[in-house]
């Protein structure tokens, strides 16, 4: 890996975009990159390329998958399954996700407010219960999604600490081996086709169940897609949302903005895209793979060539986002590119949306004293994964 490389994909001490983003902005929107796995690819940087990269349909995913195309991470992963969401084009990929937009559209999400907030309120009350400190990654920001995904989906909640470990050494880049990965990924799997053998024809209303019935009814999703999306639904509803809202609450304390949330909740919504778009969990989203010539705002793409858009970049662009390093919850336009944008738009981004706000409101209203409980430059990060998040997030009130 060039020294150039270590500065895109390294971790550094406070979880940020690398200042080489800025770089690569205004003079290499187009560079080349080493992925974690030793494999070249160009990195898109500027929002116009990202977003065009993104929606534009000569991009393609399926064609990643080929055995001699670059991969993010050493070895065969879990993400490489071609019964992947993410994996498909259309037309195959427009028939699964049609089913998951109708399980994830603004109607049930809303229907699912009360639980949602139920559980934002017990772990409330659970933080209240310790006294007048806790570590906010253990104690809330991890547990809030994982409860809130287990609830819906209709999984054991007991069996939660399983999911965060297997999806830890999923998403790894560097703490776990390739073997250690490959393994988790068969666990995970085999854990869930029990989970569907054992809910098949129990008739609940859970997610598993429209997930089951879709496949069982309308022979709409394969055994293979089931599978893999009630997995991935698993390990994209919790580590994604625990991330920004750890990320979240660090750079509401350590900016004083907490108490601006505290007095203005109505602001909130707001917010949280500000949240989304500071806070990006990964530095570069999937790779694509061009299937012809196509012209982007800063360059040409030739056919065949593989490239990694960087959303936590175009997040950064002060072409788009005024000021951009700084968080400010009272920004006015925001859209940012941490969802995504186009074909594989997060599909789960209303309830991530929904999670985050209440989670704020909930925090604001009940704990309006929080603070760092250590200086902000002694957060521990975690390292070796994909995503940039807090290991410990030491508060008090
Ligand atoms: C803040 C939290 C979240 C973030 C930042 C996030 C981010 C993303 C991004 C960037 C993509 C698109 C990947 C690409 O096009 O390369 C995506 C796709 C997806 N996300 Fe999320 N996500 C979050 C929460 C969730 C939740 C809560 C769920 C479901 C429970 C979910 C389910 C999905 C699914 C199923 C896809 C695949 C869509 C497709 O390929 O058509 N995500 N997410």
């Amino acid at each position: 890996m060039t020294q150039q490389d270590e500065g895109v994909f390294s971790a550094r001490p406070d979880g940020s975009p690398p200042p080489e983003f800025a770089r690569r902005r205004a003079d290499a929107p187009l560079a080349p990159v080493t992925l974690p796995s030793g494999d070249e690819v160009t990195m898109a940087v500027r929002y116009a390329d990202v977003h065009e990269v993104l929606t534009n349909p000569a991009f393609s995913r399926e064609a990643t998958l080929a055995p001699d195309a670059p991969r993010i991470l050493p070895g065969e992963e879990f993400g490489e399954d071609p019964n992947a969401l993410t994996n498909m084009d259309p037309p195959r990929h427009t028939r699964v996700r049609r089913i998951v937009t109708g399980i994830f559209s603004p109607r049930n999400v809303k229907a699912w407010h009360p639980k949602v907030l139920a559980i934002t309120e017990h772990l409330t009350d659970g933080l209240v219960a310790q006294g007048t400190s806790a570590d906010l990654i253990s104690a809330f920001t991890v547990p809030l999604p994982i409860q809130i995904m287990c609830e819906l989906l209709g999984v054991p909640p007991a069996d939660r600490e399983k999911f965060q470990t297997w999806t830890d050494m999923i998403i790894s880049s560097t703490a776990f081996t390739v073997e250690e990965r490959i393994a988790a990924a068969g666990e995970f799997s085999g854990y869930v086709r029990e989970l569907i053998a054992a809910r098949r024809g129990s008739e609940g209303d859970a997610l598993i169940d429209a997930l089951i019935s879709a496949h069982d009814e309308g022979e709409r999703l394969s055994e293979a897609e089931l599978v893999h999306l009630t997995v991935m639904l698993i390990m994209a509803g919790y580590e994604t949302t625990a991330t920004v809202l750890a990320r979240g609450v660090l750079s509401l304390l350590t900016t004083d903005q907490y108490r601006v949330l505290c007095a203005e909740p109505e602001i909130i919504p707001g917010a949280v895209e500000e949240l989304l778009r500071y806070g990006m969990p990964s530095d570069g989203g999937l790779l694509r793979m061009a299937t012809s010539d196509v012209r982007l705002p800063s360059g040409v793409v030739r056919a065949g060539q593989t490239v990694m858009p960087s959303m936590a970049s175009a997040n950064r662009d002060p072409e788009v986002f005024p000021d951009p390093e700084r968080f400010d919850v009272r920004r006015a336009e925001c859209p940012h590119l941490t969802f995504g944008q186009g074909p594989h738009y997060c599909a789960g981004a209303n309830l991530a949306r929904h999670e985050l706000r209440l989670a704020l409101e909930t925090l604001t209203r009940r704990l309006p004293g929080l603070r760092l409980a250590v200086a902000a430059d002694e957060v521990e990060w975690r390292s070796g994964l994909l995503l940039r998040a807090p290991l410990r997030l030491p508060v008090t009130w």
